[in-house]
């Protein structure tokens, strides 16, 4: 599973009153078994005490450029060449400016000009602080740098005034820190992913659905935005949070989730299918809830279009289709059918009785097919499944247009 395990980063405070919010941030890390060194501004100690960074470090933390141990006066070099990565959260404006200057007036801004790693810089001010062509204009150098830039959140400030400028979650931070330690090798691809189940109404109270957790489609569409993709993801009801830097569409019924997908399918390199779509809806749902006393106990069922199998049936040449396969039994022969009948270059199987495999756990046991035959992978995380997956799709690309040239 991609983490932050073993990794040295460098975790520079400024003086927003967003920096408690690294404390937390902090604090995850570490969970992570990351190695973190801290390094405050003298505005952001006005707001936070450096013992608490201290403490939760395990670490003394860094303040001041002319106010180090002996053995440490290079320590501005120093700090630079011990981490893996520097994350500057939450980024004021002043820091943003200083940086994007070259300025090297504090031990932060020193360390980062030093620096040869990759730096993650997390704005976080007012609204018009942050709109202000000259931060705009800053954050535009610190790009061209390579610096990677976590857009501020929308939502009521410290200020009490309402507007873009609110340091990005944890969630988000963390998926570009670990982009960092991915391979990039899905930039310029276009993704579309589906994930979770469908709902099927029968009356306003019930439906008909599947016991799909939206987990590995959540998984794919992360994995392949750390490595580069845009992506969109269209889900059915689950319970998962929307994954930072991708466009999430929500929806309920399969006829909702066909119009989503083929409305983005066009503009999509790669789509996978991941979503447990119902097969079928009732024919007359009922617009009141149905009474038992007036239910003859029989529901008439139509079929709903099959989605992987119209877009089979309508890709543009250079498109890879991926579909997934949760069987019982036969899954090899299942997923061989699959991939002919629904036109798709990637069926990947997995079985829905193993106690650690299929739906709403967090391993997975997959077998990929495709026009070569089958390769079993090992039991994973669905992480580590998803990462396995855009290997092979990758892979599929990368053959499909040597094909093209050749
Ligand atoms: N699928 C789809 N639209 C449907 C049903 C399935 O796009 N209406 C897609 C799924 O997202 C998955 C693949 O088809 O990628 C296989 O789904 P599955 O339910 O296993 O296949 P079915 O065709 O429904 O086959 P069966 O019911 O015979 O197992």
């Amino acid at each position: 599973m991609p983490d932050l395990r073993g990794k040295r980063i460098l975790l520079g405070i400024t003086g927003s009153i967003a920096a408690y919010k690294a404390a937390e941030w902090l604090r995850s890390l570490v969970k992570e078994e990351a190695d973190v060194t801290v390094v405050m501004t003298e505005a952001a100690e006005r707001f936070v005490s450096p013992l608490t960074f201290a403490a939760l470090s395990g670490h003394p933390v860094h303040r001041d450029l002319f106010d180090e141990a002996p053995e440490r006066v290079m320590a501005h070099i120093n700090l630079s060449r011990e981490a893996d990565a520097i994350l500057v959260a939450p980024a004021t404006a002043q820091t943003i400016a200083r940086l994007a200057h070259g300025m090297a007036d504090n031990l932060l801004c020193a360390a980062i000009l030093a620096a040869r790693v990759p730096v993650v810089v997390c704005p976080a001010m007012n609204t018009f602080m942050l709109r202000h062509p000259a931060t705009e204009d800053n954050i535009r150098r610190l790009q061209s740098f390579g610096y990677r830039i976590v857009q501020p959140d929308s939502g009521e400030l410290a200020c009490g005034e309402s507007g873009d400028g609110r340091l990005a979650d944890w969630d988000a931070a963390r998926e570009a820190l670990l982009s960092l330690f991915q391979p990039d090798d899905l930039t310029g691809m276009r993704v579309l992913v589906t994930a979770g189940p469908t709902r099927e109404p029968l009356d306003p109270a019930r439906f008909l659905s599947n016991r799909s957790s939206g987990r590995m489609g959540f998984a794919l569409a992360r994995a392949a935005r750390r490595r580069g993709a845009s992506v969109a993801l269209v889900t059915g009801p689950v319970q998962l949070p929307d994954p930072p830097g991708i466009e999430v569409v929500r929806v309920t019924t399969a006829a909702e989730m066909r119009q989503a997908v083929l409305d983005r399918a066009s503009a999509a390199d790669v789509v996978v299918k991941s979503a447990a779509v119902a097969d079928f809806r009732s024919a007359a749902p009922a617009d009141h809830k149905i009474k038992k006393t007036q239910h003859s106990g029989r529901i008439d069922l139509v079929k709903n279009s099959d989605i992987l199998a119209e877009l089979g049936a309508n890709r543009f040449p250079g498109q890879i289709l991926v579909g997934f396969a949760a069987e019982s039994r036969d899954h090899v022969g299942e997923g061989q059918r699959k991939l002919r009948e629904k036109n798709a270059d990637l069926m990947v199987v997995n079985d829905i009785l193993g106690a650690r495999t299929g739906f709403d756990v967090e391993t997975n046991q997959v077998t990929l097919i495709d026009c070569r035959g089958a390769v079993a992978l090992p039991l994973l995380s669905k992480e580590e499944t998803a990462d396995r997956i855009w290997d092979r799709v990758a892979r599929l690309r990368h053959e499909q247009s040597g094909t093209e040239k050749g």
